[in-house]
C-alpha cells in the first residue's frame, strides 16, 4: 500500500512569455511549472510538489548519467473547441511506465497520485495549451536514478518529474508522407532486452542510424529484427502499419517492440470500422513484394508525438519502393481525423479514452 502523500504547490514568481503557435515546433519550449517527487529506499515516495520549472542539482556520479537508469513517457493535453481540456488515455501511459520501472529495477509509483499531480499541473499551466488545431501540450513524465555511486546496482534514490511543452507537429512536414530508410546494419532492440520499455538508452542507440538516414535524405529508419534482419519491427520512434490488400497488418508485440498507445487506439478504431486487422510477423520481403505487385495500398507510422505519419516511400538495398504514389492513404487520413476529433473532444468517444 502507498502511504498518503500531499502535493505542495509553489507558484513561479516569474512567468515566461508564451511562444506564438508558428514558433512551436516540437519540444523546444517549456511551461512555467513542473511536478517532482523523490524516492529513497528507506522512506519510499515523498515530497510531491509542483514548483517552478527549474534545473536539478545532480551528482556527477549519478546512476542515470553512467548506467542509464531512466524511463519516460509522452502523452498530450488538448484544448477542445468548447474550451475544455482533454487528456488522452493518461492511465495507459502511467501504467506502461510502471511496467517499465519493474524491468529497469526502478520503484513503481502510485498512479493515482501522479494522475492527480498531472491534472493539477496541466490546470495550473492551462494557458500554455495552444489553441490551434493540431497543436497540443506534450507531457513528459520521467524517472531517473540519482545515487552518487559508481558501482553497478539499482539506485537507492530516484527523482520522478513531469515537465510540459506546447507543441505543433513532430515532423517539420506535418502530415506529409515520409521517406523511410530500411536499416540492415543496426538494430533497435532484441527480444528479452528493453525494446518494449520507454527507456532512454533505446533512443540513444537509435541515433546513429537515424543520422545516416537523415543525411541521405530520409525522414526515419525502419528497424528490422535483431536475429534474422527480416521481420519489420518499428519505424523511427513509432509503430508501423501496412495496408496489405484489405488487411491492416502490424508486427505483434513480442518484447522488442514498444506497445504504443496510439498503436492500440488505431487497432481498436480500425476494428470498430470492420477493417480486418492482423498483429502478425511481417517480413520486409513481403512488404516490398506487395509494393511491387500493387497489394501494398498504404503504410503509416503511429506514435504520441507524430500521431499518424503516412509513409510515402521505403528505400531498401539501394532501391526505392513508392507507396500509394508517395501520397497519404485514405485510411491514414481517416484515422488521423478521427483520432484528432476524439482527442479534441469534437466527436463521440466510444472507447472512453479521453479524460
Ligand atoms: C512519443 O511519440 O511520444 C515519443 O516518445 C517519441 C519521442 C522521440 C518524441
Amino acid at each position: 500500500m502507498w502511504k498518503d502523500i500531499d502535493i505542495s504547490l509553489e507558484k513561479t514568481e516569474t512567468p515566461k512569455p508564451k511562444p506564438a503557435v508558428e514558433e512551436l515546433g516540437f519540444g523546444r519550449h517549456f511551461t512555467d511549472h513542473m511536478f517532482r517527487m523523490d524516492w529513497n529506499r528507506e522512506q519510499g515516495w515523498q515530497q510531491a510538489r509542483i514548483c517552478s520549472y527549474q534545473p536539478f542539482e545532480m551528482d556527477p556520479a549519478a546512476t542515470v548519467l553512467h548506467y542509464g537508469q531512466a524511463i519516460f513517457e509522452g502523452l498530450k493535453a488538448y484544448r477542445g473547441d468548447n474550451g475544455q481540456i482533454y487528456l488522452f488515455r493518461p492511465l495507459d501511459n502511467l501504467e506502461r511506465m510502471n511496467r517499465g520501472a519493474v524491468r529497469m529495477s526502478m520503484p513503481r509509483f502510485p498512479v493515482d497520485l501522479i494522475l492527480q499531480g498531472l491534472k493539477a499541473l496541466v490546470y495550473l499551466d492551462r494557458d500554455w495549451i495552444p489553441e490551434a488545431n493540431g497543436a497540443s501540450l506534450y507531457l513528459r513524465p520521467t524517472m531517473i536514478g540519482v545515487d552518487p555511486f559508481l558501482g553497478l546496482k539499482p539506485a537507492d534514490n530516484y527523482i520522478f518529474y513531469l515537465i510540459m511543452s506546447p507543441v505543433g507537429s513532430y515532423y517539420a512536414g506535418g502530415f506529409s508522407p515520409t521517406k523511410i530508410f530500411v536499416c540492415r546494419d543496426y538494430v533497435r532492440a532484441v527480444k528479452g532486452g528493453v525494446g518494449e520499455v520507454k527507456t532512454a538508452g533505446n533512443y540513444a542507440a537509435s541515433l546513429l542510424a537515424y543520422e545516416m538516414a537523415n543525411k541521405a535524405g530520409y525522414t526515419q529508419v525502419l528497424w528490422l529484427d535483431a536475429c534474422e534482419r527480416r521481420y519489420v519491427e518499428e519505424v523511427g520512434t513509432s509503430n508501423i502499419f501496412f495496408m496489405l490488400d484489405d488487411t491492416l497488418v502490424t508486427p505483434p508485440l513480442g518484447g522488442s517492440i514498444l506497445g504504443g498507445i496510439t498503436r492500440d487506439s488505431v487497432i481498436k478504431l480500425a476494428r470498430s470500422w470492420d477493417i480486418k486487422v492482423e498483429e502478425r510477423p511481417v517480413t520486409i520481403d513481403e512488404v516490398l513484394a506487395a509494393s511491387q505487385d500493387g497489394t501494398l495500398k498504404e503504410s503509416f507510422a503511429t506514435g504520441t508525438a507524430a500521431v499518424i505519419s503516412p509513409v510515402g516511400e521505403l528505400f531498401c538495398d539501394d532501391t526505392g519502393y513508392p507507396i500509394n504514389r508517395g501520397e497519404a492513404g485514405p485510411l491514414a487520413e481517416r484515422l488521423f481525423e478521427e483520432l484528432q476529433a476524439i482527442q479534441y473532444g469534437r466527436s463521440e468517444d466510444p472507447f472512453k479514452w479521453t479524460m
